[in-house]
């Protein structure tokens, strides 16, 4: 896949702008505040059709306008499509060249991106949530079709956990068989994409924290005791079973407190987690390891590296992660788009086809 054009209308901080980029570094340049992230998001959003940071989609668009657009023309194995994205508070269409498209899997054919941002040491650093959401976009850029599979779970959830709240007891078994196949389904989702990813990030942090550095690994940690052995069916048996045996708890409680939702995912390094004993330096090199591995997984999987974002990643660095990172960039036959504050920072990504916007006040112009 490869980005051939973007257009933006009224998407956040942007009323209009046209870019094209290169086909592999471009860097957007400028002050703090004037909508460098806003295009990673923008360019995001429309290769996953879910926001990066936005809380509600009507964030998306700009104060006082009515919608938002982002368009992208891409080239891929198929020859060129066109997608595009419209947002108005509570609504999103996407359209695959001009018509609108309901069903997804045309749409995210041969898109995948990874955005790697300094919000990402949450990823060490924060609550179980953040880790799942890494492993559930992990897993859709790897097989789209779980977005609809997440969808189904939450809906799911919140259905029986209404239930647990509202309904007499009777009714909230009418609503556990749909949630514990949902689970089932997301639980062999992670299970699969960590038997890809977690050789890879335990590789790649052995690369970036060198010789004789102690090793991390990656350790899924479900809730109540739930065991990732076995098929779909296996783990909805067991699920079903668990979800029985909290039933009173999680009537108490007002919600289910067993399944995906509830998991986390376990960072080590050299036996111990990282969350509470790894060095800060550690932490940020735990975070690369995870999205390098990541990119290499796609780039295995699809043929070619996924679209990278790096949202002003240098400037969170040391000067040696950072090196690490920009010579890995460049040995990536693929796109990347980058922002900086300082694009001295991100001179070891650049090579001859590198290409730089400046970026004011939500308006982009090509510089040199
Ligand atoms: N819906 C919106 N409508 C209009 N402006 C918005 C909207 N959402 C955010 N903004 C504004 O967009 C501006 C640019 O934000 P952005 O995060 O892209 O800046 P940035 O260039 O990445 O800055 P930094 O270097 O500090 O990260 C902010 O000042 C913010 O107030
Ligand atoms: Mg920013």
């Amino acid at each position: 896949m490869r980005i051939l054009s973007v257009d933006l209308h009224d998407f956040r901080n942007i009323a209009q702008a046209h870019l094209d980029p290169s086909p592999r570094a471009t860097v957007l340049v400028g002050e703090n505040g004037q909508g460098k992230t806003n295009l990673l998001e923008a360019v995001y959003f429309a290769c996953t059709l879910r926001s990066l940071r936005a809380a509600r989609l009507a964030d998306l668009v700009r104060f006082g306008a009515g919608s938002a657009t982002v368009a992208a023309e891409i080239e891929g194995s198929g020859g060129v499509r066109r997608v595009s994205v419209e947002v108005a508070p509570g609504l999103r269409t996407a359209y695959l060249d001009g018509k609108p498209r309901d069903r997804l899997d045309e749409y995210f054919e041969g898109l995948a991106a990874v955005c790697f941002s300094p919000d990402d040491l949450l990823l060490v650093k924060g609550s179980p949530e953040y880790r799942r959401r890494f492993l559930d976009r992990a897993a859709f850029n790897r097989w789209p079709a779980v977005l609809a599979e997440a969808r189904d779970h939450l809906r799911a959830l919140r259905s029986r956990n209404a239930a647990l709240r509202s309904s007499p007891p009777e009714v909230e078994v009418n609503f556990r068989d749909r949630l514990v196949w949902a689970g089932a389904r997301l639980l062999r989702r992670r299970r699969d994409l960590l038997a890809e990813l977690a050789p890879r990030v335990e590789e790649a942090f052995a690369q970036i924290a060198g010789p004789g550095a102690p090793p991390a690994r990656l350790v899924y940690r479900p809730a109540a005791g739930m065991s990732l052995e076995g098929d779909e069916d296996a783990l909805a048996a067991r699920l079903a079973h668990v979800i029985e045996a909290r039933t009173e708890r999680d009537r108490e409680k007002g919600y289910t407190s067993a399944g995906p939702h509830m998991d986390d995912l376990a960072l080590e390094i050299g036996g111990r987690g990282a969350r509470p004993f790894a060095s800060q330096g550690q932490q940020r090199a735990l975070v690369i390891a995870l999205k390098v591995a990541e990119i290499e997984n796609l780039r295995s999987a699809l043929g070619r590296p996924p679209l990278l974002l790096l949202d002003d990643v240098s400037s969170e660095l040391d000067p040696q992660k950072n090196r690490f990172l920009l010579r890995y960039l460049t040995t990536l036959p693929g796109q990347s788009l980058l922002t900086t504050t300082d694009r001295h920072l991100l001179e070891a990504a650049a090579g001859p086809e590198t290409a730089y916007y400046r970026v004011e006040g939500g308006t982009f112009s090509a510089t040199i």
